[in-house]
């Protein structure tokens, strides 16, 4: 397959290519287009023919259900059982924006969008050419993130065509993303509400909202022998292809650790690489040293995380050790897919 790609910048549209695009996914093919978190990869949320087609796509296992996004409010029941009065405050609060919400799903979406569950995650983007492309499709369109299975979620154009040239029928660039991580997913069909996967919108911003919020046992620790809630949850995701293990301590512990690890691997002959900060970057001996930015500047760092990762698989890195980050805030969602990349190895010194 030909993969077309057309740029759409957000704010000059070209609505004849957004129509173009719509036209494709209403026809049961696939669009990469630009959220404000990553870049998803797009496809007629009602028709079950265009969800496998996804999964095809990325490799992805078909019981890993998809998110629908929509752009306008009234789409939403017409894919819900009933919208609870959580979804209504949290939707008045946060949407357009990087939350998700799990309701219970009504007969017009297909189990084959839904990995055969009876619940439906549903996404108001924010991003103006993702609002454009919703509307042109037709309302719902179901979107993982653009990447093949396994690999980090795409933050920049270059990774989606990387990643889903030849297999999509077109993919949308308008540039860098915003956030660079996956949105919050919180799940609304429980007693209380629990959160599945952090993000931009932490367990604080949803607590002032709802008075209170759970959080899945899953979500940080590896060792809580349950099943993770949100079946994404459970594959080793964001994983690069190097082994990487997390060092969390003081900066200068942190640094000894590492160049004493980083001189071990050298003498083995394997190539080595650290995820640091700016300040203490220039510090390791590592082949590959780079910086996700100011450790302060959260949002530089959940926006740097996704590409340094891919830049470790780019330059064939083989052991990897990333600096560790306070989990809480937006800092709790950069640990969570650290941590997902790391497969919970996580040293502290
Ligand atoms: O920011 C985002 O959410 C991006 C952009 C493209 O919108 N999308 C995204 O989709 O991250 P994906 O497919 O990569 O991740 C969706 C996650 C998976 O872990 C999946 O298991 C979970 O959401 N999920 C979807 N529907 C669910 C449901 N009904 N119940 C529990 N978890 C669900
Ligand atoms: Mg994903």
């Amino acid at each position: 397959m030909n993969t077309r790609v057309i740029r759409v910048d957000e704010q000059h549209m070209d609505m004849a290519l957004v129509g173009e695009a719509g036209d494709i996914i209403r026809a049961g093919g696939l669009v990469a287009f630009p959220t404000e978190t990553v870049y998803g990869l797009g496809g007629d949320a009602l028709n079950p023919q265009s969800s496998e087609k996804i999964y095809r796509a990325k490799g992805r296992p078909s019981d890993n259900p998809l998110i629908v996004h929509i752009a306008d409010m009234e789409k939403l029941e017409v894919i819900v059982r009933e919208i609870p009065e959580s979804a209504w405050k949290l939707a008045k609060r946060f949407w357009p924006g990087p939350l998700t919400m799990i309701m219970h799903k009504s007969d017009a979406v297909p189990y084959e969008t839904t990995g055969g569950l009876d619940t439906v995650a549903v996404r108001m983007p924010v991003h103006a050419v993702a609002r454009a492309l919703i509307r042109a499709a037709g309302g719902y369109v179901a979107a993982p993130s653009a990447n093949r299975s396994g690999r980090p979620s795409p933050t920049a154009v270059e990774y989606v065509i990387e990643d889903m040239d030849g297999r999509i029928e077109m993919v949308i660039d308008s540039g860098d993303v915003e956030i660079g991580l996956e949105s919050t997913i919180i799940d609304l069909t429980t007693d209380r509400a629990t959160i599945l996967r952090p993000g931009y919108i932490t367990d604080r911003m949803l607590a002032q909202v709802l008075g209170e919020v759970e959080e899945d046992c899953t979500m940080m620790r590896a060792d809580s022998g349950q099943a993770p809630k949100a079946p994404g949850m459970k594959y080793r995701h964001y994983a690069p292809k190097g082994e990487l293990t997390i060092i969390d301590g003081v900066e200068e512990s942190v640094v000894a650790y590492i160049n004493t690890q980083i001189r071990r691997h050298m003498k083995g002959n394997k190539k080595t690489g650290v995820i640091g900060t700016d300040t203490s970057v220039s510090k390791y001996q590592a082949d590959v040293c780079k910086s996700l930015g100011d450790r302060n500047d959260e949002t530089a760092i959940a926006r740097e995380l996704y590409r340094v990762l891919r830049e470790m698989d780019d330059e064939n890195v083989e052991i990897i050790y990333a600096e560790s980050f306070e989990a809480v805030g937006l800092g709790q969602a950069i640990m969570n897919r650290l941590l997902k990349a790391a497969g919970h190895r996580i040293i502290h010194v």
